[in-house]
């Protein structure tokens, strides 16, 4: 796991986006597993903004999300299909029959989610995932107590989460109890991770997920067992981390050519 403390949301986005499309440039046939939240909107604005000035084609990318809420039709304002499309999809060349997202209006959950993990394995898998955390340390809605190995699922939100989420509903509304969700057993296939978090509302689970105990309390910490994570928070969500220093003492110290791999500093604006 390599964490990466950077001034600002802003920051983030932008590191973010530029290893997205880093991969992008070198097999624009890739495939990417995406997510919903505040967390990676900057990362899709800044998306398009590098496809906008014509450096980045979506035409041949594939897109997985990582959930949806179950009962909620595609053209619900809360719904994870219209957030992506908003967000993301309609502003980019993506073909519309390479994005997936998981339906909410399945009337067979097990046999959809059988269909697409299956969908993402005859692709070839992921080659990046994007990741945020949710305060009670879920990734997708792979709530707490979630099996570490859980593939494609239903599964039943924590009050924390609904609290947390009701933000993005009308006050007369209720949020959706039931999700889909890849597992974490899912998440973990993909080739790399980049799990980003802002904002001193996350330090703590962030503190929990990076330097506490593997815990399905906390499935994020699944992350200690990947080969290939980048942690990428702001300064504020740094604040819990006991290692805080030498995290910044690794990237300062970072050999130019591994920075290079994988950074763009002159993409620095
Ligand atoms: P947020 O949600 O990005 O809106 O904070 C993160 C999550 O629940 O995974």
């Amino acid at each position: 796991m390599e964490v990466i403390i950077l001034p600002d949301a802003q920051a983030v986005a932008r590191q973010a986006a530029h290893l997205i499309a880093q991969q992008i440039h070198r097999n624009p046939a890739s495939v990417l597993g995406l997510a919903t939240g505040s967390t990676p909107e900057p990362m899709y604005a800044e998306l398009i903004r590098i496809h906008r000035e014509g450096k980045l084609d979506f035409s041949r990318v594939t897109t997985f999300n990582l959930d949806e809420y179950l009962g909620l039709s595609p053209d619900h304002p809360a719904s994870y299909h219209r957030f992506m499309h908003e967000k993301l999809f309609d502003h980019i060349n993506v073909s519309k029959d390479r994005i997936y997202i998981p339906d909410g209006l399945t009337a067979d959950v097990p046999k959809y989610c059988a269909w697409y993990e299956e969908r993402i394995r005859a692709v070839g898998g992921i080659d990046i995932q994007v990741l945020g955390i949710g305060s009670d340390g879920h990734i997708g809605f792979n709530e707490p107590t979630s099996s570490l190995a859980s593939r494609m699922r239903n599964k039943t939100l924590t009050q924390k989460t609904i609290e947390d989420n009701k933000r993005f509903f009308a006050p007369s509304e209720k949020v959706p109890t039931e999700v889909l969700t890849m597992g974490v057993g899912t998440i973990m296939e993909a080739r790399t991770c980049i799990l980003m978090a802002h904002g001193a509302r996350k330090a703590s689970v962030i503190a929990k997920m990076v330097e506490g105990p593997l815990t399905a309390m906390v499935t994020a910490s699944v992350m200690q067992l990947h080969p290939r994570t980048f942690v990428m928070i702001d300064e504020a969500a740094a604040t819990q981390l006991q290692m805080a220093d030498y995290y910044r003492f690794q990237w300062e110290n970072k050999p130019e050519w591994e920075k290079r791999a994988f950074f763009c500093h002159a993409d620095k604006r």
